[in-house]
């Protein structure tokens, strides 16, 4: 086994998004470029040597291939260990959780989330901390500045490795340790739910299905619902990850789970459904007739987490991106919690989470979490779910009607326009950046602007300052819009527009959400010119 130090030039474009670095698959299959970048990475973390990591993935198309590239270059980098999941699997979670609980010094995570996967589909890697956490913006700086001028990566000339083997091995003078992917994030739930009483909902015939889309979260769910809480066997749909998730979209949203949508909103529907992504950090959550919004979930989750022995001792605070609806914030304002407003990327809750001034998180994308670990974590939310419904034993509708009327109804649709050409994209959010001081006042569509910013975050705990992070359109009444480009695609551009109104208790609450903010999208299409603009007519998602 011979140390290889090769010399490179820089690859193009290995700027870290939102959530890592997200390319076509084709990309990251050239020769030297997951090579360029992981060194880039380790040069930019001061080295591997000595070091402990984590590597996993969530099995799609490349995830094998570059775990062994991986390996090889974290054995000729001087790292002491690498603890990886059988098969090379982890979820997003539970690789984050093992980064905590083994106290290693960061980890590499390959999955491209909800994205598809495939040799034609998408690819991606990203580098964890060691609070378990995404690495922050200025390591993510870091590591694209050593990506612009690498020069040469370190490997070694060895076969393979064998990851289906449960045990410890080695590679060169670095151990190799292979576990089993669900152990750890198991034992971890059973700390902060009660198995008990979930397990008796089940027992006595409460039915739940849960859509692992192909992907990661199969055997993770499969062992916990099906096994650990005693859940017919079935109530895991989709079970055994494959590499190009059965040739779908792994994204738990309601138009790529539509087969489970149908399922909860017909007569015969279970109690409960649910269904994770790629790489099982995101959630979408159902019950009998009803669709519950991300923002909707965490205001739900904030309002009831202390059914659950985990948070029986309340919460410090609460946080969501900034285009999530303010249905938490009311929650928090209620209870006398902390609320904290953050750039979309679950990275910007790190600092937060880590100075214990919140415990849970939320994002529209789907994503819910808690200081538990430092990425969002889809079971943990259908867990959290579980635990509130055996709880209170009602239906999901009952406790979103009272949510609802206790705090007001935060109506809230995002509507996504994919693959618009980047320079249109860039015009319309150019256009009307340019436009945003002289908004207040006019009137559009029939709606009057009351204020218009773009979104700023200073870090209340490292004061770091992120800037352009999101148009936010307020409109009078209380109604908001707003408008950024995604960070995860990787095709054009997609433009997000997020649209949001308020309906205090005992108004109406049960309108269809699309009507209730008609007069919102009309407007918010009229300001930026959206059909002049990119030539779309209807969004392509609506969630
Ligand atoms: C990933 C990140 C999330 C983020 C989401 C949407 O899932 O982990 O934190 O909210 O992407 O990002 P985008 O930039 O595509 O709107
Ligand atoms: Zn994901």
């Amino acid at each position: 086994m011979t140390k290889v130090t090769q010399p490179c030039t820089p690859f193009e474009g290995q700027k870290p998004g939102t959530s890592g670095l997200r390319k076509k698959t084709r990309v990251f299959m050239q020769p030297g470029f997951v090579e360029c970048f992981v060194q880039s990475t380790f040069n930019a973390v001061g080295g591997v040597a000595g070091k402990t990591l984590v590597v996993g993935g969530d099995g799609r198309y490349f995830n094998a291939e570059a775990i062994q590239i991986i390996l090889r270059m974290a054995a000729a980098n001087g790292a002491k260990r690498a603890i990886v999941g059988q098969g090379g699997l982890l979820s997003t979670p539970a690789a984050s959780n093992l980064i905590r609980q083994r106290k290693a010094d960061g980890g590499l995570i390959l999955s491209a989330s909800h994205n598809p996967g495939g040799i034609d589909a998408d690819f991606g890697l990203k580098y964890n901390i060691s609070n378990g956490g995404p690495a922050p913006e200025g390591v993510t700086d870091a590591i694209f500045a050593q990506t612009k001028t690498i020069s040469e990566y370190h490997t070694l000339d060895t076969a393979d490795l064998d990851l289906n083997q449960i045990g410890e091995t080695a590679l060169d003078e670095m151990a190799v340790e292979i576990v089993d992917p669900v152990t750890d994030y198991a034992d971890l739930m059973q700390t902060l739910f009660d198995f008990d009483a979930i397990r008796a909902l089940f027992a006595g015939g409460f039915s739940l299905r849960f859509d692992a889309m192909h992907a990661v979260t199969g055997p993770y769910a499969t062992a916990i619902l099906e096994g650990l809480l005693g859940a017919p066997d079935g109530t895991v749909m989709n079970a055994v990850p494959s590499v190009d998730f059965g040739k779908g979209h792994p994204d738990p949203n309601p138009i790529w789970a539509k087969p489970l949508v149908d399922l909860v909103m017909g007569d015969d529907g279970p109690d409960f459904a649910a269904a994770s992504d790629g790489d099982g950090d995101r959630n979408m959550i159902l019950g009998r007739g009803i669709y519950v919004t991300p923002s909707d979930s965490l205001a739900v989750l904030a309002a009831n987490a202390h059914l659950a022995p985990g948070y029986a001792g309340g919460l410090a605070g609460v946080a969501r991106s900034m285009p999530t609806s303010r249905a938490a914030d009311r929650v928090a304002e209620a209870k006398g919690l902390g609320c904290y407003e953050t750039p979309t990327g679950w990275k910007f809750f790190g600092n937060l989470l880590d100075a214990g001034k919140v415990t849970l998180c939320g994002e529209e994308s789907a994503g819910t979490g808690s200081d538990h670990v430092r990425e969002k974590d889809g079971l943990w939310a259908v867990l959290l779910w579980l635990n509130i419904l055996a709880a209170r034993k009602v239906s999901v509708q009952d406790i979103l009607a009272d949510h609802w009327q206790t705090y007001g109804r935060n109506y809230y649709s995002r509507h996504d326009y994919e693959a618009i050409a980047t320079d249109k994209a860039n015009a319309l959010m150019t256009g009307l950046t340019d436009r945003m001081d002289d908004l207040p006042g006019t009137v559009v569509g029939g709606l009057t602007i009351a204020g218009a910013d773009q979104f700023s975050y200073t870090d209340p705990v490292d004061g770091s300052v992120s800037r352009n992070q999101g148009l936010r359109i307020h409109f009078e009444g209380g109604g908001r819009a707003v408008l950024r480009l995604s960070g995860t695609g990787t095709e054009g551009a997609t433009l997000r527009v997020y649209l949001e109104r308020y309906e205090p208790a005992g108004g109406d609450l049960f309108l269809d959400t699309q009507d209730a903010l008609s007069g919102i999208i009309a407007a918010t299409r009229a300001l930026c010119q959206l059909t002049e603009t990119t030539g779309r007519t209807a969004p392509d998602v609506m969630t």
